[in-house]
């Protein structure tokens, strides 16, 4: 099997919870394509907080400065107390402004819909997860949702572009505008500009986010790039997830400027952790992402990506399948099974 000949640098973030398990399967079937990594691992999370460093600590922070491209398992982050999103601070620290999700219907793996082929584009880094909250007086809280003229244009210039260098011919945008008048109408706004003077010819439309949701239930199909603020995003990658599988199966990553970080779209999954039971599938399809960026420098990693795509996409079809698409597979006997067909 050809390999790769030079060696590339990669921060390796395992992560929380099912994150170690998910991530060493991965390792595996990047290792047997012949992806030849040097894998720079750095802890984030509460695996940095149990040894004693920063959630985020400032080595982590400086590896991926300086090698600009990470792998991160998901990290868990407290419900309603403790420390801010491990996820959030470094999205915000690297500028990490377009997350990315394909989102697809998968050889083998029955849904209700079989034609699921749509890309959420999410702003990465504004509206309510600006992390301004406070309370105003007691009993009462509230939470800023920020919108910038910068970031607004630059996640739709940003999904705009990607559109067209993947010849994607057409953008939705979800929004509530109707409602948040001034920082939905100003994402919507940039979007419909951004349209109309530098990509009139890429089709567009706008749908306010809950008449969004329920033709996206009754009829995914229609969609082919969707392009949302951000805690919409969140939300509308999950239930797309549910469109195709669930989350074991849907990847992601998230880019700025000249950093990026490719991560799967579910989190930590601690009622599964441990138990050899998760679903490597989205981390693995995640550097698969991966590779390809690094692709843009070194074109040999797009023949590694693509043979990883096919042997995942045939193990499905011959029935090798984890517990959460209805299989009996542990996390790394689909990760043999994936190995076996490369
Ligand atoms: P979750 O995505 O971890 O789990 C939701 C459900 O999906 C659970 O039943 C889980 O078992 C299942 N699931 C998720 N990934 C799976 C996989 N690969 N294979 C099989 N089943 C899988 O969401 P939850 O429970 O709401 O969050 C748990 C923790 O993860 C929280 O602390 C949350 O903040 C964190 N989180 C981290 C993210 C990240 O690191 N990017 C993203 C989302 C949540």
């Amino acid at each position: 099997m050809a390999k790769i000949k030079e060696r590339a640098k990669v921060v390796l973030i395992p992560g929380d919870g099912i994150g170690p398990e998910i991530t060493e399967a991965v390792l595996e079937v990047l290792d047997a394509a012949g992806a030849n990594i040097e894998w720079v691992r750095h802890e984030a999370g509460l695996a940095a907080l149990e040894h004693g460093a920063d959630v985020l600590p400032q080595e982590t922070i400086e590896a991926i400065e300086h090698h600009r491209v990470a792998l991160k398992g998901p990290c868990t982050t407290p419900v309603g107390e403790g420390f801010a999103s491990v996820n959030v601070q470094l999205r915000k620290q690297f500028d990490l402004y377009a997350a990315v999700r394909p989102v697809r219907s998968l050889p083998g793996v029955t849904t209700r819909f079989e034609n699921v082929d749509l890309i959420i584009i999410r702003e990465n880094t504004e509206g309510l997860y600006s992390g301004v909250e406070n309370e105003v007086v007691p009993g009462v809280v509230m939470s800023m949702k920020v919108a910038t003229e910068k970031g607004v244009l630059r996640i739709a210039h940003w999904a705009f572009r990607f559109a067209t260098q993947r010849q994607r011919n057409r953008i939705t945008v979800f929004h509530k505008a109707n409602i948040m008048k001034m920082t939905d109408g100003l994402f919507l706004r940039a979007s419909d500009q951004v349209h109309k003077r530098e990509y009139p010819n890429i089709e567009y439309e706008t749908a306010i986010i809950d008449a969004g949701c329920m033709r996206l239930v009754q009829d995914p199909g229609q969609f082919d790039i969707l392009l949302l603020e951000n805690l919409y995003g969140d939300v509308v990658s999950d239930l797309c997830a549910g469109l195709v599988g669930g989350l074991g199966v849907v990847p992601g990553a998230n880019f700025g400027e000249d950093t990026a970080v490719f991560e799967a779209v579910h989190g930590s999954a601690p009622d599964i952790a441990g138990r050899n039971a998760a679903n490597p599938l989205a981390l693995l399809m995640s550097s698969v992402m991966m590779l390809n960026h690094m692709a843009e420098q070194t074109p040999a990693y797009a023949d590694i990506a693509e043979r990883i795509r096919l042997a995942y996409d045939q193990a499905l079809l011959d029935g090798q399948k984890t517990r959460d698409l209805g299989g009996d597979l542990t996390t790394d006997a689909f990760a043999r099974a994936v190995i076996e067909r490369l």
